[in-house]
């Protein structure tokens, strides 16, 4: 028996579009939910030209990658998400934001359903609070490009049931991903440690040992990173980042989760990455 039939994502950017991709590739009904119309249709291409990518590599047939796309349905009525099995939330960093969803989406959704967030670091336990099911709630964190990243990373929240996460467990690999477990603290595992990294990184260049160019050789050629951190910092994007470093520095109070003065001031420039154009590098188109 399949861990669950109907998926409803919460959110269409990169993340939930990819979540959704996966989750209609492994057979699932899957609705794709966001305000607004021309941030779906964004999703709906994303989704497409994923597909178009991976047919043309041989990953996936022609026909498998039309059945994956009619199984997606986008809306912008949140109540669609009414019959769901499992509802995924993958809005942007913000506790209150998430905490009102999950509020609207507990009260019209049926008693059994379970709840995943894909938040990168913030609590799963006080997100879940915010709902009459915090035994139903679970972090599901994928990665980017999620059609391509094997890891989800499954965070239990403190009142998370067993049986809630056998069946995350079990969804994950169903979704041709490999879950790894892990304990609801700061960054989980995955942001704990890359973050500080990134950050380091950042260092490096503010205090002038290397150019960025040179840190991301140093990590592609002697640590064979597909990406160097700067690279990787630019992909995720730096306001992301500086999220996540403040998150730490709150969470464990610690200043070695300080994120770096450069990291805050290309932040406060705008230049937020490949999203924006300019971070590290430039980018085009
Ligand atoms: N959809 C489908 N397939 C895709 C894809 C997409 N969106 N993006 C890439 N691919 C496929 C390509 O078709 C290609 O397939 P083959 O191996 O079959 O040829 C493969 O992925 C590699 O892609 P490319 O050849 O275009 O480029 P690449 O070799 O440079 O790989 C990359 C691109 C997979 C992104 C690689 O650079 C990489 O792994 N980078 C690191 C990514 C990473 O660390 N992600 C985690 C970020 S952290 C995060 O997401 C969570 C957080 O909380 C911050």
């Amino acid at each position: 028996m399949p861990a669950v039939e109907r998926i409803a994502v919460i959110g269409s950017g990169t993340m939930g579009s990819g979540i959704a991709q996966v989750s209609a590739a492994s057979g699932i009904e899957t609705i794709l939910i966001d305000t607004g119309k021309a941030q779906l249709e964004k999703a709906r291409n994303t989704i497409d030209t994923s597909l178009q990518r991976m047919a043309k590599k041989g990953a996936i047939t022609e026909a498998q990658g039309i059945e994956t796309a009619k199984r997606i349905s986008f809306t912008i009525d949140i109540t669609d998400a009414e019959d769901a099995d499992l509802v995924i939330e993958a809005v942007f960093e913000r506790e209150d934001v998430k905490r009102e969803i999950w509020q609207k989406v507990d009260a019209l959704c049926k008693p059994e359903a379970m709840f995943a967030s894909n938040t990168s670091s913030i609590s799963i336990t006080a997100i879940a609070a915010a709902t009459k099911r915090p035994e139903l709630f679970i972090g599901m964190h994928f990665f980017n490009p999620v059609p391509v990243m094997k890891l989800v990373e499954v965070i239990r929240g403190n009142k998370t049931s067993d049986a809630t996460c056998a069946k995350i467990v079990q969804l994950a690999k169903e979704m041709g991903k490999s879950p790894v477990e892990v304990k609801d603290y700061p960054g989980f595992v995955s942001n704990r440690v890359l973050m500080p990294l990134i950050n380091e990184a950042i260092f490096a260049v503010y205090e002038g040992v290397a150019t960025a160019e040179s840190v991301d050789e140093v990590f592609k050629l002697g640590m064979a990173h597909p990406m160097g951190p700067l690279t990787l910092a630019d992909f995720i994007g730096l306001d992301v980042c500086l999220n996540i470093m403040e998150v730490l520095q709150t969470g464990f109070g610690d200043p070695k989760y300080r994120p770096c003065p450069l990291l805050k001031q290309m932040v406060a420039a705008g230049k937020l990455g490949r999203k924006s154009g300019e971070g590290f590098y430039k980018y085009q188109g």
